[in-house]
């Protein structure tokens, strides 16, 4: 039996290589995406600061001062220039109970930022209120809103479809005002720097229907995976700061996406990271969670940014693996 087995065994064994190599290219092929939208996202350190001279604010890219030192804290107004960005102020507080309880905690400090934009529209958008807004507008998305696992990703999610739709200023519960941000809405797009890649999503500001916010609210459903299996990689990659800084990164054109940022000898200036005073907000609230969050995944990126080589073969040994097991499944079966 053996003398007879041999010599098919061995033919056997080409043809299983043959069928390997071809798995691995029909592999790579129908994980096309999810190969782009890794390799997109693990390369945001190496990419996110290419052209940064002509998006971050500067006196010099943008006749901007970002110490503020020049403006009044009370001003509204963009004038003489145009405001790009309409005058409306979001806050999201949603998660039941728990929202209304940071709605209670943080009343004055949304209140500050209300007091010193006198005559402005304001969103508070609670999960009632989300709901139907998610439901009207964006009625294509609301299945998968409704099932990101973590509730910072509805939050995340629901504030580039409020920016989108609306235009305005977003802000987070634990900002208190020190100033109007009327200097600010002369641009069609502003958030604050991130440490050390990107931006934040707490403070956002965009003029109505802008491109850019589209491409955010577009982006949801491709990105939206349970990255590496965990949480923080999950939230990060799907909705947070990363995923919205690696879709800013890839943008044609990235001069109207301004980033708030300090001089260079004071470059963290306007960054939220932790209990800080920047020139234009107190941060009361302890945002450990998206500071860690950050550290890690930019850490991991950098890596893996530098390696995209091994980035690839490592994707590709995973997808072929995950093809055969498939296939040997499948076998078993039949
Ligand atoms: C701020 O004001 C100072 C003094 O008036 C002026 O020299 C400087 O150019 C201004 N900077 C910006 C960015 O407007
Ligand atoms: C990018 O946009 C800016 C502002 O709209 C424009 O002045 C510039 O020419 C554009 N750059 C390219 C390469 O299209």
């Amino acid at each position: 039996m053996g003398v007879i087995h041999l010599p098919a065994r061995h033919r056997s064994h080409r043809w299983l290589v043959a069928c390997l190599i071809g798995l691995v290219v029909i592999g790579a092929w129908l994980g096309r995406a999810l190969l782009f939208e890794s390799w997109t996202l693990a390369s945001l350190p190496a990419f996110w600061w290419s052209g940064s001279d002509r998006f971050l604010l500067s006196a010099a890219g943008s006749d901007f001062d970002v110490s503020f030192a020049n403006y009044s804290t009370t001003q509204t107004s963009a004038a003489p220039f145009d405001d790009r960005v309409p005058p409306i102020l979001h806050h999201v507080a949603m998660g039941g109970a728990g929202a209304a309880r940071q709605i209670e905690q943080w009343k004055e400090v949304r209140q500050s930022c209300l007091d010193i934009h006198p005559g402005w529209e304001a969103h508070i958008w609670t999960d009632e209120k989300a709901n139907a807004f998610v439901a009207e507008q964006f009625p294509e998305l609301r299945e998968m809103w409704d099932g990101y696992k973590f509730p910072i990703q509805r939050i995340d999610a629901l504030r580039y479809m409020v920016l989108y739709h609306y235009g305005g200023v977003i802000l987070d519960m634990d900002l208190q005002c020190r100033r109007a941000l009327g200097p600010l809405r002369r641009f069609d797009f502003v958030a604050p720097a991130a440490h050390p890649t990107g931006f934040s999503v707490g403070f956002m500001m965009a003029s109505q229907r802008n491109p850019f916010v589209g491409a955010l609210v577009r982006n949801l459903r491709p990105y939206n995976r349970a990255w590496l299996g965990l949480p923080y990689p999950t939230v990060m990659f799907s909705t947070g700061c990363h995923y919205a800084s690696t879709i800013h990164a890839y943008q044609p054109n990235r001069t109207t996406l301004k980033v708030l940022a300090g001089p260079p000898d004071n470059f963290r200036l306007h960054s939220l990271n932790g209990h800080v005073q920047t020139p234009i907000f107190n941060h009361l609230g302890s945002s450990s969670w998206h500071s860690y969050d950050a550290a890690l995944i930019v850490s991991v990126g950098r890596m893996l940014g530098h390696k995209l080589p091994i980035l690839a073969v490592v994707a590709g040994v995973v997808v072929f693996v995950v093809v055969r097991r498939t296939k040997r499944r499948r076998a078993v079966r039949v």
